[in-house]
């Protein structure tokens, strides 16, 4: 068959997973399947949305687990929906090193930042905005990576900058890096990296 079967990753509201979905329904991912959407919070509304489009889910609860034992719950959602390749699509927990080492090239993660900068450990979701505002950053953007043993050290595949504006407060530039790139971006990087996995198949 020539589609990639994905699995989704999410913690929190699932807006870039809503933005892959639309996609997908837009016919603009012919080589992505969603196989399945795995939320490390059973409270995570990216599971409804998933549900809404029909994707199957899971949950692999973070809390009260240790890493070891809810890295093997993924692992094994993973394989039981056969997924090639892995999403990180607003996944607020830190992947091992033996974690990614088993998917090379295979997993990509949303950015709300313009890397290398305002990323690596503690950076992520509002505090990302927060650090830009207080640098006091003209630009900012987003950008999807594949996921390397080095945190936020993948190669880069998609980047594209959003204006900060006077007057923004951490919400409302993360709402414009949302609409201006990472919507658009992380699809577009889903069905680059799809194709790139059936050329090399
Ligand atoms: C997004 O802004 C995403 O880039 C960010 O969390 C938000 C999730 O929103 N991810 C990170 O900070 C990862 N380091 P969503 O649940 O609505 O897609």
């Amino acid at each position: 068959m020539n589609t990639v079967r994905c699995a989704v990753l999410v913690s929190g509201g699932g807006t870039n997973l809503q933005a892959l979905i639309n996609a997908k329904q837009a016919g603009e991912l012919p080589h992505v399947e969603f196989a399945a959407v795995i939320a490390s919070r059973p409270d995570a509304y990216a599971l409804t949305r998933a549900q809404n489009a029909g994707i199957p889910t899971h949950v692999v609860q973070r809390k009260g687990s240790t890493q070891a034992a809810f890295e093997q719950g993924i692992l094994d959602a993973l394989n039981a929906c056969r997924a090639d390749m892995i999403i990180l699509a607003g996944f607020m927990s830190i992947l091992s090193e033996d974690f990614v080492k088993r998917y090379p090239r295979r997993i990509l993660n949303v950015h709300p930042a313009l890397l290398p900068a305002f990323g690596g450990k503690g950076y992520y979701g509002l505090r990302v905005h927060e650090a830009a505002l207080q640098r006091g950053v003209k630009v900012t953007g987003a950008t999807v990576h594949y996921v390397n043993e080095i945190a936020d050290g993948g190669e880069i595949i998609l980047q594209k900058a959003v204006d900060v504006l006077p007057g923004d407060t951490p919400e409302t530039l993360q709402r414009r890096v949302m609409e201006q790139a990472e919507w658009i971006l992380l699809p577009r990087a889903a069905e680059m990296a799809a194709q790139e996995i059936l050329n090399n198949r």
